[in-house]
């Protein structure tokens, strides 16, 4: 299949593009590289030997989109591009409106105006909100927390809208739960701007000698060692995750939902501890009060996806920690450096 990837050059669209390459699907990108590197599409290449079509811009030009579809004969696509920081989301909720919604919105009346049906959209576990018990059900309660999460919310309702409208469209939506790790060659990976945000780039971070220390979010969740507790997925993983559901799903028509997880929870002591024993390297953290609007546990139940799509989580967290510790210690400043 010939698969156009919004957002390509991202943390999950790159690991995504290889795993689709790999399967043996032709791959077109586009991104405005507003959170990524160009240098990590021309690894991709490197990896794969082979080249991809990259159109530069964003998802809520019409014109650029419909250019695409008019160049490429295209048969699905995997819609990453947008916005994610949560913090970020609470002070500027248009933006992240604007980012998130109305370019999903613009992607879909173009796909719909050229043909093109199947949609797979980057979800994530946070439509959850704070759930009464876990594992975590695709039927469970949803309620986001944040302009981020309501935003998630907010395209999951227009793709099962359009699902309604339109007989012939194929929207499969996958909801992540904490992706992390990185390609085995250590040549992509996770490389945000700034301070991290999220756990495992602080880890790395802190490994790397780049910050002195963890600040630990919580000691007094009611969970196993009072941390929170997160369901990890190596992006490996995650990617094929997309490939498999474009595959099994390919012809269908209506709305689906999947948790892409592993089941597992980790607490935020065991991934300290996991990635000081791989990287044999100190991780000095402090305990500090909670994150505001974090959950104390959060873990997906994968069998859904496992059951109708034939997919499941193959990598363990030794995998996850060791194929991160590779990318951040090869390539301490991110792209940047190439
Ligand atoms: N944490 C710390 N210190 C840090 C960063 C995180 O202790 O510096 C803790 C958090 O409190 C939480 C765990 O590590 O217990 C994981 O936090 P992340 O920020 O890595 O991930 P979240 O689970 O908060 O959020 C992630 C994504 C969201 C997504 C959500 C879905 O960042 O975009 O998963 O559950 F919505």
């Amino acid at each position: 299949m010939h698969i156009l990837v919004t957002g390509g050059a991202g943390y999950i669209g790159s690991h995504t593009c290889i795993a689709l390459i790999d399967a043996g699907h032709t791959v077109v990108v586009v991104d405005d590289f507003s959170n990524s590197h160009p240098e990590s599409l021309r690894r991709v290449e490197a990896i794969c030997n082979t080249t991809i079509a990259l159109y530069r811009g964003d998802v809520s030009d019409a014109a650029l989109l419909q250019q695409i579809f008019t160049e490429h004969k295209i048969d699905g696509v995997i819609h990453f591009a947008g916005s994610k920081a949560v913090g970020e989301s609470v002070e500027k909720p248009m933006l992240y409106y604007r980012n998130n919604v109305t370019a999903s919105q613009t992607l879909i009346e173009t796909m719909q105006s050229a043909g093109v049906h199947t949609l797979v959209f980057s979800s994530s576990a946070t439509v959850y909100g704070d759930p009464h018990t876990v594992p975590i059900l695709e039927d469970f309660p949803v309620g986001a927390t944040n302009p981020y999460g309501r935003s998630k919310l907010m395209v999951e309702q227009i793709i099962q809208d359009q699902a309604v409208a339109n007989g012939q469209f194929n929207g499969i939506i996958l909801r992540y739960f904490n992706p992390v790790g990185a390609h085995p060659s250590g040549k992509i990976g996770e490389d945000p701007n700034g301070i991290p945000n999220n756990l495992m780039p602080f880890i790395a971070q802190v490994a790397v000698g780049k910050r002195p220390q963890l600040a630990i979010f919580g000691g007094d969740y009611p969970t196993k060692d009072g941390t929170g507790v997160r369901d990890y997925i190596h992006v490996c993983d995650l990617a094929e995750g997309h490939v498999k559901a474009l595959e099994a799903l390919h012809g269908q028509t209506g709305s689906h939902i999947f948790n892409l997880g592993t089941g597992n929870g980790v607490s935020v002591l065991e991934m300290v501890q996991a990635y000081a024993k791989v990287s044999q390297r100190p991780i000095p953290y402090q305990v500090v009060a909670r994150r505001p609007g974090d959950v104390a546990q959060c873990y997906a139940d994968p069998g859904y996806a496992s059951v109708t799509l034939g997919w499941q989580a193959t990598r363990n967290l030794n995998d996850m920690v060791a194929s991160s510790w590779h990318w951040q210690s090869s390539n301490p400043h991110g792209y940047r450096e190439a």
